[in-house]
């Protein structure tokens, strides 16, 4: 990434060059971001998909850390998050309409939805709570919100809070994950890439 950012945390970095092979095939101007922490992956959409186009962009976080941070330092976090983004549009080759829901995410997708009628989105990046069940919901409300032809990423699919082992599958997103894509089979085809993300593509409404 190309700006002078304020992170203090990269679990984005080792994914950077599938999401370009991704947006090359799937170019999108209309993004949301569920779980934003730093803006970390947020710079590098507006960074990667601003360069073509004029973008708009929703970030929905609750800034109070998921279960596995310490939310002690939260508030810090949200302020840097808040710097990288304005540094990012600010540098942006296009304009980057904006917008920040501090929300839970079920309540701001479900807004999101009642607001625009659904299926607007190119992209929809999951990464906020890993507890499964928050998982589930958060897939399915996007899955609404997003375009036919639009991709849905995931991260954290072969996450667990607990040692290999002695997984407690409630506090990891691949159990809702493969219940979502099940479920949803015949709605969207699954991209081949490396598992710790999951790439999908919607196909019908
Ligand atoms: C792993 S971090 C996101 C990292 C970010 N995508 C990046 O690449 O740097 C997860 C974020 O999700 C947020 N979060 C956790 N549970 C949430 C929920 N139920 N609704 C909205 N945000 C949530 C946390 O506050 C945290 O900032």
């Amino acid at each position: 990434m190309s700006g002078s950012y304020d992170f203090t945390a990269d679990w984005f970095g080792r994914f950077a060059e599938i999401w370009r092979q991704v947006l090359k095939q799937h170019p999108a101007g209309k993004l949301l971001e569920i779980g934003s922490y730093e803006g970390r992956s947020a710079c590098f959409l507006i960074e990667e998909c601003a360069r073509e186009r004029p973008i708009e962009l929703h970030c929905i976080d609750t800034w109070a850390g998921g279960v596995e941070h310490n939310a002690d330092g939260m508030a810090q976090v949200e302020a840097r998050f808040d710097a990288n983004i304005a540094l990012a549009r600010a540098t942006a080759a296009h304009p980057v309409a904006f917008h920040k829901h501090r929300s839970a995410s079920h309540p701001a997708l479900i807004q999101l939805l009642a607001a625009g009628g659904g299926e607007r989105f190119d992209l929809v990046y999951v990464d906020g709570s890993h507890q499964a069940p928050d998982v589930l919901a958060d897939a399915v409300l996007a899955f609404q919100l997003l375009k036919v032809g639009g991709v849905l990423i995931f991260d954290d699919y072969l996450w667990s809070m607990e040692a290999a082992g002695a997984q407690d599958a409630h506090n990891m997103p691949k159990a809702a994950i493969d219940a979502f894509v099940n479920v949803f089979q015949r709605k969207l085809t699954v991209l081949g890439a490396p598992l710790y993300q999951l790439y999908l593509v919607k196909t019908a409404a």
